[in-house]
């Protein structure tokens, strides 16, 4: 189906993404048509080893070779200058070029399989490669990134020519972004892999994203919004903000429900900030599917292993514009 152009979701151990063959631009286009997503946005491209790397990059640093050898495969994603030939469509018309090997094994045996099987690309009769799946996240545009086959289903179903069904995400958001296209590496997007675990393989620090940085709509203010609004309060005011908020709200919580509490729904999350990335989209989609005003939740932790979680749930509450 890829091969013919056709869209197929499948589960990565991040999120599930909408994959295309990333050398067809009429297929990559379908991904921005069925996820209502602005054209000029770029899409990460998916290899199954570092052995397809070239094929998709040049000029690649030392520095991204020593990352993509430690956490591939795994939940990083790296920016790095695009190669000859990478389609527009792809980049979003940028030199530049994502690129991730994803772990789950079914991602994995996709990507073996459209490619041909073993090491290096294979060619068709007319010349074109399989040898890459472009695929944002399978959710509709600024909506919540899904982490089952079902998530997909209700946001995309008809839309999508196949789902493949791999179970719950174990990561849960979605890949840690590294630009390492100019010079010292940026953290674009925080995730699983911490600044401080790239910071340790790569011997330099990580400069955080600023106004040079390129175009990551992961960055866009008001980007993995749930529908109803959501409200972030810190700890040490959570007992305050809920005994003075009277609309019908849905929480989710470190803490147990308080005995009389009114909530529509309370969610408990682990303390646990690997855990709490694992369950924290599905918990959105609860609440957000819920009959209230507003959602609540209580800020986790600070703390490098919480950035990934903090940052989706700032941009879930629509306030942190970074861009
Ligand atoms: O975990 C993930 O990364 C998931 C799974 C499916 O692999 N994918 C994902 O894709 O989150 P998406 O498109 O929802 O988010 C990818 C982010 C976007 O913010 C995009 O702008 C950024 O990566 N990105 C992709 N290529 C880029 C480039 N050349 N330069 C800067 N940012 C880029
Ligand atoms: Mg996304």
């Amino acid at each position: 189906m890829l091969r013919s152009g056709g869209l197929v979701a499948f589960p990565t151990e991040t999120v599930y993404g909408l994959g295309a063959d990333a050398r067809n631009p009429d297929a990559v286009a379908r991904i921005f048509v069925v996820k209502g997503r602005p054209q000029d946005h770029p899409v990460i491209v998916h290899i199954s080893g570092i052995e397809y790397l070239e094929q998709w990059a040049r000029e690649i640093p030392a520095l991204a070779l020593t990352l993509a050898r430690r956490f591939w495969p795994g939940p990083l994603t790296l920016i790095l200058k695009r190669a000859h030939g990478v389609a527009d469509a792809v980049t979003g018309g940028q030199d530049t070029v994502g690129i991730r090997v994803p772990s789950h094994p079914v991602a994995q045996a996709l990507l073996r399989a459209f490619a041909g099987g073993g090491a290096g690309h294979r060619l068709d009769a007319a010349g074109h490669r399989f040898d890459g799946v472009a695929a944002p996240s399978a959710n509709k545009f600024g909506r919540i990134s899904p982490t089952t086959a079902a998530h997909v289903r209700s946001d995309l179903g008809g839309e999508v020519d196949m789902i493949l069904d791999g179970g719950a995400c174990e990561v849960g958001i979605e890949s840690t972004i590294v630009d390492c296209s100019r010079g010292q590496p940026v953290l674009l997007r925080p995730g699983a892999i911490t600044a401080a675990d790239i910071a340790r393989v790569a011997g330099v620090a990580l400069r955080q994203a600023d106004h040079e940085a390129p175009r990551s709509p992961g960055a866009l203010e008001s980007h993995y919004a749930p529908g109803h609004p959501l409200r972030l309060v810190a700890a040490e005011r959570w007992n305050e903000t809920l005994s003075q908020t009277r609309c019908r709200r849905a929480v989710l919580s470190l803490r147990e429900q308080p005995p009389g509490d009114v909530s529509v729904r309370w969610i408990r999350m682990p303390r646990d900030a690997v855990r709490y990335g694992h369950d924290l989209y599905a918990g959105l989609r609860a609440l957000d599917g819920c009959d209230c005003e507003l959602i609540l939740v209580e800020a986790p932790p600070v703390g490098t292993q919480w950035d990934g979680v903090r940052d989706r749930l700032s941009r879930a509450e629509g306030k942190m514009g970074s861009e």
